[in-house]
């Protein structure tokens, strides 16, 4: 596909998929609107493409639902409102504190079956899930049927964030360009002969998006 010419090719890798797939599935699936509430449930590549994208589409309630304690301060500086560690805070308590009857709108990006479960009792009646986590074939989730039917809430899968990468990557190059979409904060670019440092860092949570450069 073509990009602007002056669009910063190494950093386009990761729109590619992560990057495409967080924002997309705001944007694109769910699309988020102004003055609404979204929660991120993961804050990898995905969830933190999602707050970026909450925060270009106007949501006024952006929650950040994470273990690792740098990547929700991350989550705050790239717009959250709110951050939540899972590991200290019960989440779903947490959101219905903050936002009194749940969010408009979550985005499960851990590929666990009891993420998936919070994520849909986080949302106010009449609310929509969204799901792009990938995890074992076969791996099943329990949802209380009676808060899914009464409070008519809306669970769905997203591949790619339903985007049509022709028309959606040059528009998030422009947003990058016009400092509105951020997407520089979540990588690091590593040296070929540090390929393993950035495995490593990956693996641990340290670096959100490693970028391998060849021949620099
Ligand atoms: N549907 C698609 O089209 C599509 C596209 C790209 C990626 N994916 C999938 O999306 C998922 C996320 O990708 P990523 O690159 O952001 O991965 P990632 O591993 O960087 O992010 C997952 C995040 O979930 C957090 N997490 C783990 N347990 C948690 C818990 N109990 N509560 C809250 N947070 C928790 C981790 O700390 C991590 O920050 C992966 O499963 C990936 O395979 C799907």
């Amino acid at each position: 596909m073509k990009v602007r010419a002056d669009a910063p090719l190494e950093m386009l890798g990761p729109l590619g998929c992560g990057i495409q797939t967080g924002a997309g599935a705001v944007l694109n699936a769910l699309k988020v609107g102004a003055g609404s509430s979204f929660a991120a449930f993961g804050g990898g590549t995905v969830g933190l493409s999602g707050v970026m994208a909450a925060v270009v589409a106007g949501a006024t309630t952006i929650i950040a639902v994470d273990v690792v304690a740098e990547r929700l301060e991350l989550a705050m500086e790239l717009g959250a409102t709110h951050i939540i560690n899972s590991h200290e805070e019960e989440p779903v308590v947490a959101i219905q504190r903050i936002t009194g009857k749940g969010v408009d709108f979550s985005l499960e990006s851990t590929g666990r079956a009891d993420v998936v479960r919070a994520a849909v009792e986080a949302l106010r009646p009449r609310g929509t899930c969204g799901i792009v986590g990938a995890s074992k074939p076969g791996t099943t989730f329990e949802l209380d049927m009676n808060d899914v039917m009464q409070n008519c809430k809306v669970l769905r899968g997203i591949v790619e964030g339903d985007s049509i990468p022709d028309i959606f990557i040059p528009q998030l190059v422009d947003l990058y360009l016009q400092g509105r979409f951020p997407m520089d904060k979540l990588m690091r670019f590593y040296p070929f002969e540090e390929i393993n440092q950035a495995a490593k860092d990956s693996e641990r949570g340290k670096t959100i998006k490693p970028i391998i450069r060849i021949g620099h």
